[in-house]
């Protein structure tokens, strides 16, 4: 079986990705001032950023996104495999975790690390980690939407809640010195825009030939098709293929594919409890 439970400081994880070890590396890690890290809560846009980052650091030239793979080139930093990687790696580090704040913040904070933190709508998370938990081996079966999204409003899915993950970043954006917030809704509406506003915080600056050449390259259709990127590498005993694509709709408002009224009124009424302390907000469609 390879839906085994990790659980670290009361949130649960793959055990085929994470295990006590790499979970407190991950939250003990010596950050380089040169480091750039992507922080997402699963299923918002971690990929795409990762892509994204790549080419804005390569100016547009997709060799390296389309030789190496994602996990290689911006590890997360809490799975089992990050030591040997970042141990390898030469040069400003890009790392990937899905960690909340809570856990990584110690960490973190001892360094001017740049942090990008990328967010997405609630419900389109929820779908898309919902579709994931159907076609990853490493996570367990998810039930029926409705079971799901019940688990997910409360936190108990891996990763822990999409509430605490998004109010814990965001809340404590000033207390990290180099941290850029970014939607994939924003991305979604202005991929342009939103390589631009990367760049300028890598203080990497690119020509409009060159941003128009790393849009090209980081489009959904784009990296559909990049194996480097779409998962297709991953063996079909630990992702099986034939249940949905890694890639599969990369749009804002799916949601309304899946929901009923009812549930996105429930997760309406949850939503603005638990965001009445915060001062985000979403485009949902
Ligand atoms: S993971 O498993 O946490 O790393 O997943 P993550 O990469 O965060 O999220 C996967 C979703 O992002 C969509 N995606 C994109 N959408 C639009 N444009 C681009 N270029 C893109 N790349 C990835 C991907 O399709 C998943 O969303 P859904 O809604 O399931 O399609």
């Amino acid at each position: 079986r390879l839906d085994v439970t990790e659980t670290f400081h009361s949130i649960t994880f793959p055990g085929h990705l994470h295990t006590q070890d790499s979970l407190n590396y991950a939250t003990n890690f010596k950050f380089q001032d040169t480091d750039t890290v992507i922080v997402t809560y699963p299923k918002s846009g971690t990929t795409w950023m990762q892509e994204i980052i790549t080419l804005v650091l390569s100016k547009g030239d997709p060799t390296i996104a389309q030789t190496q793979p994602n996990w290689a080139r911006a590890p997360w930093l809490e799975q089992y495999y990050s030591p040997d990687v970042l141990n390898a790696s030469k040069g400003p580090r890009i790392i990937t975790t899905h960690l909340p704040y809570r856990l990584l913040a110690p960490a973190l904070k001892q360094s001017k690390a740049k942090v990008i933190y990328v967010a997405r709508n609630l419900k389109d998370v929820c779908v898309s980690f919902y579709h994931f938990h159907n076609v990853a081996k490493f996570l367990p079966d998810p039930g029926t939407f409705s079971e799901f999204l019940n688990a997910f409003l409360e936190g108990s899915v891996h990763y822990g809640s999409w509430f605490d993950h998004v109010k814990g970043w965001t809340g404590h954006s000033k207390d990290i010195q180099n941290f850029l917030y970014v939607t994939y809704e924003e991305m979604w509406q202005d991929l342009h825009g939103a390589l631009q506003k990367v760049s300028r915080f890598l203080q990497f600056p690119l020509t409009e030939d060159e941003l128009i050449l790393a849009q090209k390259h980081c489009s959904f259709n784009s990296m559909k098709e990049n194996a480097m990127v779409n998962y297709t590498l991953i063996p079909q005993e630990i992702m099986d293929h034939s249940k949905g694509k890694f890639m599969r709709k990369g749009k804002v408002g799916d949601w309304k594919n899946i929901f009923t009224e009812e549930q996105s009124f429930l997760v309406d009424d949850v939503y603005s409890s638990q965001m009445a302390d915060s001062s985000l907000k979403f485009l949902w469609e």
